[in-house]
């Protein structure tokens, strides 16, 4: 057996403990990592800290979901709305991305990890935007978890931004349905969540994948997103294993 291959099954052995189906996995998993901030201040330290150690979580959870044979994860690392917060709390989340996707890219190829993002690149800081440029070139071929980081980005401005599109291209409005849509948001080549985990216990979808959502199970811990862990992580897959999708049917 390879060394991966050893890896892979020890996790899915891991999983399977925790009441993992290892068989029919959700082939898409998004994460709403909220709760940096109190983890931090509950420790008397700066919220960047938090930041810090959620990026962390990320690498750890990222492996895991691929070692156990999910196909895709999408993480939502600055949504449209974070620019609200105070400058020097921005400018630091900018620069940890910037390092991490710097720093974790031969780790990403080297696990065969697929690197995509999601959002209005336009309006990052144009040496972040070269750093996850350079990510996603590197990756391109990469048949392992597609990993989509959504960075500036916003549920509603990727609609508008779909909708712009297929104003631009002219399509004929008797033509417009649902996959006329859908086939411009911004990654149209990854399936919909089929799971969604918000940590730090809010009920809240926040402006994330509000089009492909539509019919995504939600699973909400209490856990803050810097002490979310792998065993998090099966035991929400096992939540939704438990789940009855009905997409409106009976
Ligand atoms: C929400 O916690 C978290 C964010 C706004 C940022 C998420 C970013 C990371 C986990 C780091 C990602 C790093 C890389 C490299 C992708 P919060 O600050 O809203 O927490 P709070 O609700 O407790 O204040």
């Amino acid at each position: 057996m390879s060394n991966r291959a050893m890896i892979d099954s020890r996790t899915q052995a891991e999983a399977i403990r925790r009441g993992v189906d290892v068989k029919v996995l959700p082939t898409h998993i998004a994460l709403i990592m909220d709760g940096n901030g109190r983890w931090a201040q509950r420790r008397g330290m700066p919220r960047l800290l938090g930041h810090r150690e959620g990026y962390r979580t990320l690498r750890t959870v990222l492996l895991s979901a691929s070692e156990v044979g999910v196909r895709y994860l999408t993480a939502y690392a600055f949504s449209a709305e974070n620019w609200k917060r105070p400058a020097d709390e921005v400018a630091g989340l900018m620069k940890l991305i910037e390092k991490a996707a710097r720093t974790e890219l031969s780790v990403m190829h080297r696990n065969n990890v697929r690197v995509r993002v999601a959002g209005r690149l336009d309006g990052l800081p144009s040496s972040l935007r070269d750093a996850l440029e350079e990510s996603i070139e590197t990756t391109r071929n990469n048949a392992g978890i597609g990993f989509t980081l959504a960075i500036n980005y916003g549920g509603r401005a990727e609609v508008v931004d779909a909708v712009r599109e297929i104003v631009r291209e002219g399509v004929a409005i008797d033509a417009i349905d649902e996959e006329t849509v859908s086939d411009r948001l911004y990654n149209p080549d990854v399936p919909e969540p089929d799971l969604m985990i918000r940590t730090a216990g809010e009920m809240r979808w926040s402006n994330f994948l509000i089009w492909q959502a539509a019919y995504t199970e939600l699973v909400v811990t209490d856990v803050d997103w810097p002490d979310f862990n792998p065993d998090h992580l099966f035991d929400a897959i096992a939540e939704y294993q438990g789940r009855v999708r009905k997409y409106g049917g009976l």
